[in-house]
């Protein structure tokens, strides 16, 4: 027990806090076991026949210089806010000045019909456009990069035909369709003048903006509301491209969306918790390793172990307690399992008081020690687990030192995430004990830079730079790039 053992806990929430620790520990042997499968499914997604695993083109084909410059909208849409920014690339080698607004993205948006969720947006980029630079009727058209952070078939880079909604969103008649015309009909309608350059994921916009400030950088990560991760991979090696005849050593990011890893269920050690998550999620059978990772599912999955030793052990926790808070799905977010992580006191005086305010609940001592612990199990494992995708695309790279950019409030917030990760990763590639604590570890998740702000306008720089220089792969609209 990592804290407050002065406490004797019964027997019988003990057997359970066991269970507990069964069900979620990910051992190194089956870390490995995760990582190599991992890597096969990496291979079979970018394969003509495909995969699992998405593995997206994005056609963003060379890594920033550090010399872009140029004034850039973007347009971030994410799991939790929607945030409009103008960036511009200064003269400065990997500097920029950026001004932001956040909006927040209406809960009913995300379930709700496309024309609101498009209207929406094209407001919130009126209503910045003509803060920060007035009459819109005067104005040129702007350069936008549009970070749409699903997964998407990209034949252009200005092209996004949505696979399918991730992430708890649930809108109709936008699956299997090009969201650009959608978005640019809904900007035209209100005179917006935007001209969009690129669609991109967030994953790859944190790639470039972190490798726009450190070279090493071969990786772009998100461990937020989501789970995914962005490479550069070489043209050669996407046998779904061959047709195109790109020469093999040009660049592709690819967008790998390894969310859906293992949606066959051949590896990871799902729960009957994780089972649930699934069945009762928007898409069943869909994300299944983002399921156990993200910030969007870490509370619910705590959530539904505590509903479950309240009702179908002989344990029954929080006895002759009014539960019915607790009972509402997804009431719980990620920070509530952070709080209970942070909580610095012995007896757990800060999560008893959380569990007081924010369920109504008021649990004992050997309860609160179960309640540690099961954060800590949910925790550890999504850290855990999440190394494996940085294994895997290190190893299938033949990456022996690299830096990994990763953002998102997971890698962020949550506490010991990064340790956690850390550890596994040494286990996972057999890396030998540090000489020093303070050395480097060869393979480094570091927090990036703002991937879908300045990831998206270098983005757009990239591209029209391309461009200019003749290389029309992946353009749709030649004509917005003048
Ligand atoms: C989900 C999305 C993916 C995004 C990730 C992080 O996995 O499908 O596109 O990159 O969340 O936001």
């Amino acid at each position: 027990m990592s804290s407050g053992s002065f406490v004797e806990v019964p027997k019988d929430l003990l057997k359970e806090i066991k269970r507990l620790e069964e069900l979620f520990t990910v051992d190194t042997a089956k870390l490995k076991q995760i990582t190599d499968h991992f890597v096969n499914e990496l291979e079979k997604g970018l394969s003509k026949e495909g995969g699992t695993i998405p593995m997206n083109p994005t056609w963003v084909m060379s890594f920033p210089t550090g010399y872009e410059t140029g004034t850039y909208l973007a347009l971030d849409m994410g799991g939790t806010n929607l945030r409009v920014c103008q960036i511009t690339l200064t003269e400065q080698k990997s500097e920029f000045d950026i001004i932001q607004s956040k909006y927040r993205m209406p809960e009913e948006l995300k379930t709700g019909v496309a024309e609101d969720l498009w209207e929406y947006i094209a407001e919130c980029l009126l209503q910045f456009i003509q803060t920060h630079h007035g009459d819109v009727a005067k104005l040129d058209k702007i350069p936008l990069g549009f970070t749409f952070s699903y997964p998407a078939t990209q034949n252009y880079i200005d092209e996004g035909i949505l696979q399918r909604w991730t992430k708890g969103f649930d809108i109709d008649g936008v699956e299997g369709r090009n969201v650009v015309p959608m978005f640019e009909k809904a900007l035209q309608e209100r005179g917006v003048p935007i001209k969009l350059t690129a669609l991109i994921n967030d994953t790859t916009g944190t790639l470039i903006a972190s490798a726009y400030t450190d070279t090493k950088m071969k990786i772009g990560c998100i461990f937020g509301t989501g789970c995914n991760a962005a490479y550069m991979e070489d043209c050669g090696s996407i046998p779904k491209l061959a047709h195109l005849n790109l020469p093999p050593d040009t660049p592709m990011a690819i967008n790998c969306e390894w969310g859906a890893f293992d949606n066959e269920h051949k590896v990871l050690p799902r729960t009957p918790y994780d089972e649930s998550i699934d069945t009762d999620s928007p898409r069943p059978g869909q994300q299944a390793f983002e399921k156990m990772i993200a910030g969007l599912y870490l509370g619910e999955i705590f959530r539904l172990i505590m509903v479950d030793l309240h009702d179908n052990h002989n344990v029954n926790i929080f006895a002759g307690q009014d539960i019915g808070k607790l009972r509402r799905p997804y009431t719980l977010d990620s920070s509530f399992l952070s709080a209970i992580e942070d909580d610095p006191f012995e007896n757990l005086s800060e999560t008893r008081e959380l569990f007081q305010n924010q369920l109504g609940i008021d649990p004992n001592p050997s309860e609160l020690e179960l309640i540690r612990r099961a954060a800590e199990l949910i925790g550890t494992r999504a850290a855990r687990l999440s190394a494996c995708g940085v294994a895997a695309i290190s190893k299938k790279k033949g990456y022996k030192e690299c830096h990994v950019g990763a953002d998102g409030s997971v890698f962020n917030k949550y506490p010991h995430f990064k340790k956690r990760g850390a550890a596994a990763l040494r286990e996972i590639l057999d890396w030998p004990a540090k000489a020093d604590p303070n050395d480097d570890d060869p393979i480094e998740i570091l927090a990036a830079e703002d991937g879908s702000g300045v990831g998206a306008a270098l983005i757009a720089a990239l591209t029209l730079e391309r461009v200019k220089k003749g290389n029309m792969h992946g353009i749709l609209h030649p004509e917005n790039f003048h």
